[in-house]
């Protein structure tokens, strides 16, 4: 059987990613270049630069893919691309160079969702048994997502409000820490020798959807009334207790899912995956529910282009073409 070489491009935010990944789940090349440098003295992605510095490294990026790959454009299947979620400049500079590139070396092309990306990071650290569950937290997206065979997803809850790593980056600029928070938050939760008490929100009776902003809120209030009585508050136990409220029901709606739906595996996905706290917690709680959990390491967790192209491969099994009218589509549903 010949092998399958997919090309991935991802830039739906602020990284310039290109990867080869053979057969779904062997990384031939993965090169990312970040803008976080750029974006930090804002405190957030500027979307405008963030297009504008895509433009800038697109070409370069995937130049040393295929130089790494040491692989001749003949010798690849196919080129995937995200086309959304995103910010729509960003995903639009990732797509046309995935179109020209698709087009010079006549290969197909293929429009992948994001989220979808990040479940199929997964994939290439072990092979994925189904029916499966992803939990996906990502600076974008909260999403409890059931799985019962390749390409097919059933998104059983949601954040109706932020997503658990806009709330961490929230919580951080709270705490002056610099961006993206995340991991900063983390960090100062593990050196916590004491923990401020928070919500912790759940929702309807039954319910897999999230809320996160009340938690921001509270932690927000918190510090206000510290300062109003002059007191200083401590970084630390206000992180730790922020991170127990997310990481304590993240894990538990997890696992009553995972019961419910009878899996084989759990996988977690998406940037918040690389939380030690979480990773903790979530290993705990599969351990003691004898569920299989798969997490990718943390450069597979936040953005790439291997996920891209490992999500890739199986619509190109599966026959799945985009042709050259490919948009971004900055609000695409799984
Ligand atoms: O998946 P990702 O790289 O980009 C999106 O598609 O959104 O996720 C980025 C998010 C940011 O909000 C960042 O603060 C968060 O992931 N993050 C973390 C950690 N590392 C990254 N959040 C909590 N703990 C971490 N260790
Ligand atoms: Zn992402």
């Amino acid at each position: 059987k010949q092998d399958t070489y997919i090309l991935g491009i991802e830039t739906s935010c602020d990284e310039t990613a290109v990867a080869i990944v053979k057969n779904g789940t062997e990384i031939i090349t993965n090169v990312v270049a970040s803008q976080i440098q750029t974006h930090k003295q804002f405190g957030g992605v500027v979307p405008e630069i963030a297009s504008r510095q895509h433009v800038e490294q697109m070409t370069l990026v995937l130049e040393q893919a295929l130089k790494e790959a040491n692989l001749l454009p003949s010798e690849l299947s196919a080129v995937a691309v995200t086309e959304g979620p995103g910010l729509v400049g960003a995903l639009l500079v990732g797509i046309q160079a995935a179109k020209a590139f698709a087009f010079a070396n006549n290969l197909p092309l293929i429009g992948v969702h994001h989220i979808a990306g990040h479940i199929y990071a997964n994939a290439l650290v072990t092979e994925l048994e189904f029916p499966l569950l992803t939990l996906v937290v990502s600076g974008g997206h909260t999403e409890l997502v059931v799985m019962k065979e390749h390409g097919d997803f059933q998104v059983i809850g949601e954040t109706r409000d932020d997503a658990a790593g806009e709330a961490y980056d929230k919580v951080a600029r709270v705490l002056h820490l610099p961006y993206p928070g995340g991991p900063h938050v983390d960090r100062l939760a593990m050196e916590a020798e004491e923990k401020v008490s928070f919500p912790k929100v759940w929702l309807e009776e039954g319910s897999y959807d999230f809320s996160f902003s009340g938690l921001k809120s509270a932690v927000i209030n918190y510090k206000h009334n510290a300062e109003q009585k002059g007191e200083e508050i401590t970084p630390s136990a206000v992180a730790a207790g922020f991170q127990e409220s997310v990481v304590e029901v993240l894990v538990t709606k997890t696992m009553r899912a995972a019961n419910e739906y009878g899996v084989a595996q759990i996988l977690a996905a998406g940037g918040v995956s690389a939380n030690k706290g979480l990773r903790t917690a979530l290993k705990a709680a599969c351990e003691k529910a004898g569920i299989p959990l798969v997490i990718p390491p943390l450069s597979l967790c936040t953005d790439n282009a291997a996920m891209i192209a490992a999500a890739g491969y199986h619509m190109f099994l599966a026959g799945k073409r985009s042709d050259y009218a490919l948009n971004g589509r900055p609000g695409m549903e799984l």
